[in-house]
């Protein structure tokens, strides 16, 4: 078992290990007053493991509600929002008690959300059951709901709790969504200076990478909680990634669109000499291994016009996150009218094949 404390307001414990599903009841009552629990879950999640966390919670003397939405990023709406606060409502669920997200990215993105609203503000712990949410989604407190004209639009900084990472869900984890996750986790490969790089090219298990992922993630946040700089580079990726998530209606994995958006990134660096050649092909090489897609059939023109919608757009400037060395990224804004031509040098290789 690990634990590691992510230092935001407020704090909270992040932990990795074996079992901890059947713990969520007794960790939570140790913290948190409320003894009413809204547990949400998509109907892929839900059966595998609700009446478990149910029996948990009521084991530990909570009140236990439930809300099951229908699995896929096209639940993740303002309306699936309003419905599981509905049932927070019905439940008689009062500032003091807690919402518990148990599932993927999309479950904690939402049920997190919904807890930043309810009451003006509401506890929620995270149960995170997939190797994305685990390494990425379920820690630092972003939580959104997508709008019509892109991913993530609607949102709010919202810190879980506590956030239990129970290794036992990922034996039961299909494969494209366990590759999805190691797209987050060769993410930090590329931001972490290199070390991390090492083993994931030495092939070490990724259950074993979980904590230090976590750490270094926690490490960022803790010194920008809010994404006023150092932060965004954890976006490595993602704004060409949301794009491309959102030119195929969302049929792709975030971790795919990421895995791609990696490599555009780095294409249009290495072109334009702002990193080291070789940087591109390792990272080809780690995602192709892991069995993520490495090319799009949209062309570097068709992905600059999605990605205009981006979060990471300011007025006319547009945040770039670049690769500069391996293992390390950085910053760079540019015009967004420009966005096109600086990753036109991806047709042929990545975009537009
Ligand atoms: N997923 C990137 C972040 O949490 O900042």
């Amino acid at each position: 078992m690990e634990s590691i404390i992510v230092q935001t307001s407020p704090s909270y414990e992040a932990v990795v290990g074996g079992g901890l599903l059947t713990e969520a009841g007794t960790r939570t009552a140790a913290l948190l007053k409320g003894r009413r629990v809204l547990i949400a879950s998509d109907d892929h999640v839900a059966p595998l493991y609700l009446e478990k966390v149910s029996e948990s919670y009521r084991h530990a003397g909570f009140q236990v509600s439930c809300f099951v939405f229908s699995a896929g990023e096209d639940s993740k709406t303002l309306s699936t929002v309003e419905k599981l606060l509905d049932s927070a409502d019905r439940a008689e669920m009062t500032r003091s008690d807690v919402f518990a997200a148990l599932g993927g990215g999309v479950t904690g993105d939402l049920t997190g959300l919904a807890a930043a609203l309810y009451q003006r503000g509401t506890d929620f712990v995270q149960l995170p059951t997939t190797l994305l949410s685990m390494v990425d989604a379920s820690v630092g407190g972003k939580t959104a709901v997508n709008l019509r004209n892109g991913k993530n639009l609607c949102g709010a900084f919202h810190q879980p709790r506590l956030v239990l990472c129970d290794t036992d869900t990922l034996d039961t984890l299909p494969g494209p969504v366990y590759a999805e996750g190691m797209a987050e986790v060769i993410k930090h490969g590329a931001l972490s200076g290199g070390v991390l790089l090492d083993r994931i090219l030495a092939g070490e298990d990724p259950k074993n990478l979980i904590a230090d992922n976590i750490r270094f993630k926690a490490d960022i946040v803790r010194q920008d909680e809010y994404e006023k700089g150092l932060r965004q580079l954890l976006n490595f990726g993602h704004t060409f990634g949301h794009a491309l998530e959102k030119l195929n209606h969302y049929a792709i994995y975030h971790g795919e669109g990421v895995a791609i958006g990696m490599l555009i990134a780095s294409k249009a660096a290495e072109s334009r000499k702002l990193c080291p050649p070789g940087i591109f092909q390792e990272l080809k090489k780690l995602l192709t291994v892991r069995g993520l897609p490495v090319t799009t059939g949209f062309t570097a023109a068709q992905i600059a016009q999605a990605a205009m919608n981006d979060k990471k757009r300011r007025g006319d400037s547009i945040t770039l996150v670049l690769p500069e060395a391996r293992g390390r990224c950085r910053l760079l804004q540019v015009p967004a009218n420009r966005l096109a031509e600086i990753i036109q040098c991806c047709d042929g290789e990545v975009t537009g094949l």
